[in-house]
């Protein structure tokens, strides 16, 4: 079926090509969601050592809920958006007084924590317990918008919209034990090869299908909204 083909071709790709990155290592529904919430507004580089340094102070769930604001805050010092560790350090709490110190691992139930947006709920929910649940953020929507050749702009509703159907739709489909790959070869591909600039089309494993490709508007897609 040539629908499947390309995202066989995306997962085959992922599994010889990804990063070995520290939250790739564990299936621990709390490490990923410490990633995941430090990668949405920080690159994998800058990451790295902020990430091990807040799993080796605050290595589980528990600990975190239970720890003063302060060396929370000092941990987070140099990635920016505190809102977003305050909010993850409130949700840890919600997880132990509502959830047992289990993080859910259903969509609405972990939605319904502090922070935890469709973004955070779809990457950490897929990664872990291989919900199909979507995890859609600029780079997938990059790598959506060039392959399908969608000229809705950066950011705006349509785009998510469709980046986030698409990816359901494939979703659907998979066999489970495929699921985390899925959410991380179209993160990782947008990461390493469907750059914003001077994209690595010859490395691609879907140039063969790509629209922008074959129209010649990789450089211009996704669109930028004019201001
Ligand atoms: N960006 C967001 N989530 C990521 C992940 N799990 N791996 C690499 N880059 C990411």
């Amino acid at each position: 079926v040539p629908e499947k083909d390309w995202v066989l071709k995306l997962l085959s790709w992922y599994d010889v090509n990804k990063r070995d990155l520290p939250w790739r290592r564990s299936k621990n529904p709390y490490a990923i969601w410490v990633s995941e919430v430090m990668l949405q507004q920080t690159r994998v580089e800058t990451v790295i050592p902020y990430f091990e340094r807040f799993m080796s102070l605050f290595p589980d769930l528990q600990t975190l809920a239970t720890a003063p604001e302060e060396p929370v805050l000092k941990a987070w010092e140099g990635l920016g958006y505190y809102s977003r560790v305050r909010n993850l350090q409130e949700a840890a709490r919600q997880v132990m007084e509502r959830f047992d110190g289990q993080v859910p691992p259903d969509p609405k139930a972990f939605r319904s924590l502090k922070g935890v947006g469709a973004y955070i709920c779809g990457a950490v929910l897929s990664i872990v317990f291989q919900i199909r649940e979507p995890a859609v953020d600029g780079n997938v929507c990059r790598v959506f918008a060039r392959f399908f050749g969608w000229d809705d702009p950066v950011g705006s509703t349509m785009l998510l919209k469709k980046a986030w159907q698409a990816s359901m739709e494939q979703l659907a489909w998979l066999p489970d034990e495929r699921v985390p790959d899925w959410t991380q070869g179209l993160m990782e591909l947008g990461a390493l090869v469907c750059i914003p600039r001077s994209a690595r089309c010859g490395e691609c494993p879907l140039a063969d299908g790509c629209t922008a490709r074959a129209q010649g508007k990789v450089e211009i897609l996704p669109v930028r909204k004019p201001r």
